[in-house]
């Protein structure tokens, strides 16, 4: 279907990068108040008749559908390109909602849900019935999060719908943290694009399956390992892969691709002496390289022509929520920039908000391909 894609702002003037999680009478106030605003009445209305909409959260921007309609939910995996067998986190804005989704809640799913919902955590649960195939990619269970963010949960309530959401993104590409990147990535492939600024997180939810005798983090992401085992008091295990010590950089090179801009892009391990990044600088003759560091890191230019390198300290070793909240937009900027032939990242600490970083930024470079839900990107 080719659309004339609209991008709308709600009238209310609040400051979604505040972080309303946990604050849940503040949220739910200003969800009552959006309820009637124009746009969120827009896109609920479209909502239920079947249509896809993208949605800001405090993640990543969404691309909404009825999560029980296989139509709508369909029109999703075409906007995006992506793969069917990929199923779809279920948003709600309301706890009850899950009698519709979910045929059992488990204990520890009920208390973390108290602790963390409003929020980035996604938990796995046995699907019902109703919960149509093409949603779950024909998995026994289905994704659910409650976001943290009070458009979202407006349009939710106001269309009193469960709402499935991949990242508003073109498949394979960095998920949008601002209207304009879903804009760029999906104009004329959908009706509207909600803009509620950039987000605040900027790395998805936390994908988490407790239903077995461990608990899995199958997705690192905005809610830390760290803060799992601390408030369950019991150890959390990541599922997927972490970097090995010996790779010092990643060479990109893939099947599928994960967050990943057109350029190519390599984590650098600054401990390194920057032997490899000389060498590759050195090769770039005319082309410039583009370094996102740290702001405490020295880099050494002796022997190199700085006007080839352009430097980009965007966050301090011990906040690496601020690298997470840029990451995508960065890469986005960059593959965007004609000045800009390669793109070099340094590893960070995988502790922390650190981990999802790291698990997106060596995603984004080397793109792993064994594809497995929960640890496939899209
Ligand atoms: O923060 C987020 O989670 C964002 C915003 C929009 O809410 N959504 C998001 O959706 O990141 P998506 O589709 O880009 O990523 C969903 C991830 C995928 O890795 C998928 O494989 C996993 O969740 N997933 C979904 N349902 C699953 C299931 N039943 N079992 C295991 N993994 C599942
Ligand atoms: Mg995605």
């Amino acid at each position: 279907m080719n659309y004339k894609t609209e991008i709308k702002k709600t009238k209310e003037k609040i400051d979604f990068r505040a972080d309303f999680s946990n604050k849940k009478s503040l949220i739910a106030e200003l969800t009552a108040e959006l309820k009637n605003d124009s746009t969120v009445k827009e896109a609920a209305e479209l909502l239920k008749k079947g249509e896809i909409v993208a949605l800001p959260t405090e993640t990543v921007y969404g691309l909404a559908a009825d999560a029980l309609n296989v139509e709508a939910v369909q029109k999703i995996f075409a906007a995006k390109g992506r793969p069917q067998d990929n199923p779809l986190i279920v948003h709600i804005a309301d706890r009850s909602q899950l009698d519709d989704l979910v045929t059992e809640i488990p204990k520890k799913a009920e208390l973390l849900m108290d602790k963390f919902w409003p929020g980035p955590l996604t938990i796995i649960f046995s699907k019902s019935s109703n919960v149509p195939e093409q949603t779950s990619a024909g998995l026994a269970t289905v994704a659910v999060r409650m976001p943290a963010h009070p458009i979202m949960l407006a349009v939710i309530e106001k269309a009193n719908l469960a709402l499935a959401a991949p990242s508003a993104n073109r498949s394979g590409f960095p998920s949008p943290t601002k209207a304009e990147h879903v804009f760029n990535d999906l104009q004329d492939k959908i009706p509207l694009i909600v803009d509620g600024g950039p987000c605040r997180v900027g790395v998805e939810s936390t994908v988490i399956d407790l239903r077995g005798a461990e608990i899995k983090v199958l997705r690192p992401g905005g809610i830390s390992r760290q803060q799992l085992a601390d408030y369950l008091n019991e150890e959390v295990i990541l599922t997927s892969k972490k970097l090995k010590k010996d790779q010092k950089v990643i060479s990109p090179g893939m099947k599928y691709r994960h967050y990943a801009p057109e350029k190519k892009l390599f984590v650098f391990n600054f401990e390194d002496k920057f032997s490899i990044l000389k060498k590759a600088l050195l090769n770039a003759e005319n082309k410039k390289i583009a370094l996102i560091t740290a702001k405490e890191t020295e880099i050494d230019l002796t022997g190199l022509t700085e006007a080839n390198i352009k430097i980009l300290k965007v966050f301090k070793r011990k906040s690496p929520e601020k690298l997470a909240q840029k990451l995508f937009s960065l890469l986005r900027d960059l593959d965007s920039d004609p000045e800009v032939a390669e793109i070099y990242i340094e590893e960070i600490d995988q502790k922390g908000m650190g981990e999802a970083v790291m698990n997106r930024v060596l995603k984004a470079a080397a793109a792993e391909n064994d594809f497995q839900p929960g640890g496939g990107g899209n």
